[in-house]
């Protein structure tokens, strides 16, 4: 099976992010067919068309780094029934100049990690809305909402809840096959 690139982006940029956590123990766990990585969008210049002439270099690193890989996977808090503005952020540079979209056709999938009950389920769909938008096919089940996040890790950071555990290894062996069946 040829092995894919799968940037990992995380809409928090908190040290101790649950999102960030749940990344790690991800890329931990990534199937033989995917080479998952971590993508920083902390400091990317928020967008504004008047510097499309003459980008940011951060901008520019973006686009080259999302071009780069075969899939995404998005982890995101929920903030306010919706994804952080930087997430969000991130998403507008990438998608633009007009014409020159860099998510397009990328294969995706989306879990959101959140401390509440309700499990970021407001984010989680409207950043599946914009990934519609900007023609990345977003894998539809298994959805991944996970709540309750702060019981979920250890003091290190690590992931020790072993139903979670068992439901993202399946999650990321549906989403190998969805990028299987989405990049040759
Ligand atoms: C939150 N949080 C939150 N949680 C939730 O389930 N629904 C929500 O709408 C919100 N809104 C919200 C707004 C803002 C500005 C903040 C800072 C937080 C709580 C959020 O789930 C919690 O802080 C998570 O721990 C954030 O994810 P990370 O940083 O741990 O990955």
């Amino acid at each position: 099976m040829k092995k894919h690139k799968i940037a990992v982006i995380v809409g928090s940029l908190r040290k101790e992010s649950f999102n960030l956590k749940t990344a790690k123990a991800l890329i931990a766990m990534a199937p033989e067919s995917l080479s998952m990585e971590l993508l920083n969008i902390a400091g990317l210049p928020m967008f504004n068309e008047d510097l499309e002439a003459n980008p940011p270099k951060e901008w520019v690193a973006l686009k080259e780094k999302i071009s780069a890989v075969d899939g995404i996977l998005f982890l995101t808090p929920e903030y306010n029934r919706s994804v952080p503005g930087v997430l969000k952020n991130a998403i507008d540079v990438g998608s633009r100049p007009y014409g020159k979209n860099s998510w397009n056709g990328k294969p995706a999938a989306i879990v959101s990690v959140s401390i509440g009950a309700i499990s970021g389920f407001g984010a989680n769909h409207h950043l599946r809305q914009s990934l519609t938008f900007v023609n990345v096919p977003t894998m539809a089940q298994p959805e991944a909402y996970i709540g309750g996040a702060a019981d979920l890790f250890d003091a290190n950071g690590k992931l020790t809840n072993d139903s979670t555990k068992d439901f993202l290894k399946n999650f990321l062996g549906a989403f190998e096959t969805w990028v299987n069946t989405h990049v040759k």
